[in-house]
């Protein structure tokens, strides 16, 4: 069993999608572990994009992220860094594909074209997930310092045997 951080971004919640997207992996299996709707800080939302901190859309990025609540989640699973990453889509709303969280509620938010220094591009595709097991480790330790809840699903049986 693994674990991921999710987080909804704040476009997300603007558009009313944090039911849609807990169903969507509350329906695939996935257990949730941790949840909590919080005003990330910019210190906090650095940290957690410092693998990106070179890329020109960093500041912008980290801009976005502590503008407004976001839903910091942990949900367990089988496989679940990789399979939740599935459930999300591709980072660019254009490449994402239908059925996809991206691919159903984000839409063309490429506007470098049209703004220097990447102001509003990318940011807007309303969701996060860990890409690989050594960044969810280092995600939920960052989101969830206090540690996740312990508590065994009913549904666990039928979905794991
Ligand atoms: S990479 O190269 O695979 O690591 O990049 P990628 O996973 O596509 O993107 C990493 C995160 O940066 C966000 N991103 C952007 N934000 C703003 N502007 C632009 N142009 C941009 N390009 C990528 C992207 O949404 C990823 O954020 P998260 O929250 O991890 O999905």
């Amino acid at each position: 069993m693994e674990q991921t951080f999710i987080m909804i971004k704040p476009d997300g919640l603007q558009r009313g999608l944090i039911g849609e997207i807990i169903t969507r992996f509350e329906k695939k299996g996935f257990i949730l572990k941790g949840l909590k709707l919080i005003s990330a800080e910019r210190s906090l939302a650095e940290k957690h994009y410092a693998e990106h901190s070179e890329r020109p859309f960093f500041n912008q990025l980290v801009k976005f992220i502590s503008s407004g609540p976001i839903v910091a989640m942990v949900w367990e699973g089988k496989n679940a860094i990789a399979t939740a990453r599935k459930l999300i889509g591709s980072s660019n709303p254009d490449d994402s594909a239908p059925g996809t969280i991206r691919g159903d509620f984000a839409i063309d938010i490429d506007r470098a074209r049209e703004f220097t220094h990447y102001e509003h591009s990318l940011s807007r595709n309303v969701i996060h997930g860990s890409d690989t097991v050594e960044s969810a480790q280092r995600e939920i330790a960052l989101w969830f310092p206090e540690g996740t809840t312990q508590w065994q699903s009913s549904l666990h049986s039928w979905i794991y045997g």
